[in-house]
């Protein structure tokens, strides 16, 4: 009987993962904090960043309702909302985007995405419609905060992303070999102990200096490894659909492949965050409005397609 039992739940495992025509959410692209991991503690000293005057302490670094501004003359004033969110639930949105909105792998960037999508994205968190493949993710807080922030709110925070200039800064390295990385906190840190491994068929993405991006500083930098070949592959797929496995992705995001009226850009953007979107439109995660229309173009893709298109639209300027 026992064997009987195990038997059926293999073969449903089996089953359930080849209905979804994938191997299940890639880990590289979902990192989840161990358990052991513990937030940087306080200890009296400043944070500074290159070329800024700013200091910070960790514990103001770490406070969910503040969003530092490291380079004022970078950006315009921060609405409300933005810099320093609404207690108890609303955290800042410059806490986790970055005071230009220029996120991380760890998130989203939202700069120059068209208001009117930063307001649907809004609803369809509050929804229920946009979720997430992997539970217990940082996702939940932004899930969270979806639920108690006023329509005002939304339309201050949507005005200030969309109208700032998308940054670009994400270097594509095509590699057979990645250095070994942890997770820190909800990304992907190379280790400093210089050891590699192979890259397989993931995409590895880590900031250039972590300290800088745990600072939040937007000037941050990342690399983005990515398998050999990949970059040429993705670049089939984007433009001509792979022979009906895809759609030709210009037809809606735009000749640049930067948006079009209230279609999100996809160029430059995190490698992790796409293959994110795309696996969760997949699989029914993300399933707004929106995504309905970008259904056809990510039914037949498998997680290396995915990989292989991200590393692509990583290396188009945003
Ligand atoms: C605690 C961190 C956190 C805070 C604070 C936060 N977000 Fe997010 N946000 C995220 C994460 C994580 C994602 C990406 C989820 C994913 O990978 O699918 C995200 C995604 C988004 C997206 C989707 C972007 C896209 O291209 O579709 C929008 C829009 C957004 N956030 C807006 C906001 C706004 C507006 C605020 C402030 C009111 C805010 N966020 C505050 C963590 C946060
Ligand atoms: C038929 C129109 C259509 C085509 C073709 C299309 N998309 Fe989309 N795409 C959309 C729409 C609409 C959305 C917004 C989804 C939403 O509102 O949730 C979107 C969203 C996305 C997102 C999420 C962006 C974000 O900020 O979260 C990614 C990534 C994406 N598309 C990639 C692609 C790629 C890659 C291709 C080509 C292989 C493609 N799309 C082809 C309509 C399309």
């Amino acid at each position: 009987m026992k064997t009987f039992i195990s038997i059926l739940a293999l073969s449903l495992a089996s089953l359930s993962s080849t209905a979804l025509g994938a191997d299940g959410p890639p880990p590289w692209a979902y990192p989840v904090n161990p358990p052991e991991l513990k937030p940087r503690a306080e200890d009296g000293i400043a944070r500074r960043v290159p070329a800024s005057s700013a200091t910070y302490s960790v514990t103001q670094l770490r406070d969910r309702f503040i969003s530092p501004v490291w380079h004022p003359g970078d950006h315009p004033p921060l609405p409300t909302i933005v810099a320093e969110g609404r207690k108890p639930n609303v955290f800042a949105c410059g806490f986790c985007h970055r005071a230009e909105g220029t996120g991380g792998p760890e998130n989203a960037s939202l700069g120059g995405l068209p208001a009117a999508y930063i307001v649907q994205q809004m609803a369809d968190y509050k929804s229920g419609a946009r979720k997430t493949s992997v539970q217990k993710r940082n996702i939940d807080l932004m899930i969270a905060l979806s639920k108690d922030i006023t329509d005002a709110e939304v339309q201050a925070a949507a005005a200030y992303f969309s109208a700032l200039k998308p940054k670009s800064n994400i270097r594509v390295v095509e590699t057979a070999t990645v250095p070994k990385t942890t997770v820190a906190g909800w990304f992907l840190a190379a280790s400093n102990t210089g050891e590699k491994e192979p890259i397989g068929q993931r995409i590895i993405e880590v900031p250039e200096d972590v300290e800088q991006f745990e600072n939040r500083d937007p000037r941050s930098q990342f690399i983005a490894y990515v398998p050999i070949g990949s970059v040429a592959r993705g670049e089939v797929l984007v433009s001509t659909g792979g022979a009906g496995k895809t759609l030709q992705c210009a037809i809606c995001h735009g000749q640049d492949l930067k948006g079009l009226g209230e279609l999100p850009s996809i160029a430059g953007r995190s490698p992790s965050y796409v293959v994110r979107q795309l696996y969760d439109i997949q699989n029914g995660a993300r399933a707004g409005k929106g995504a309905q229309l970008m259904k056809a173009a990510v039914v037949n893709l498998t997680v290396e397609d995915m990989a292989s298109i991200a590393a692509y639209l990583a290396s188009r300027a945003p």
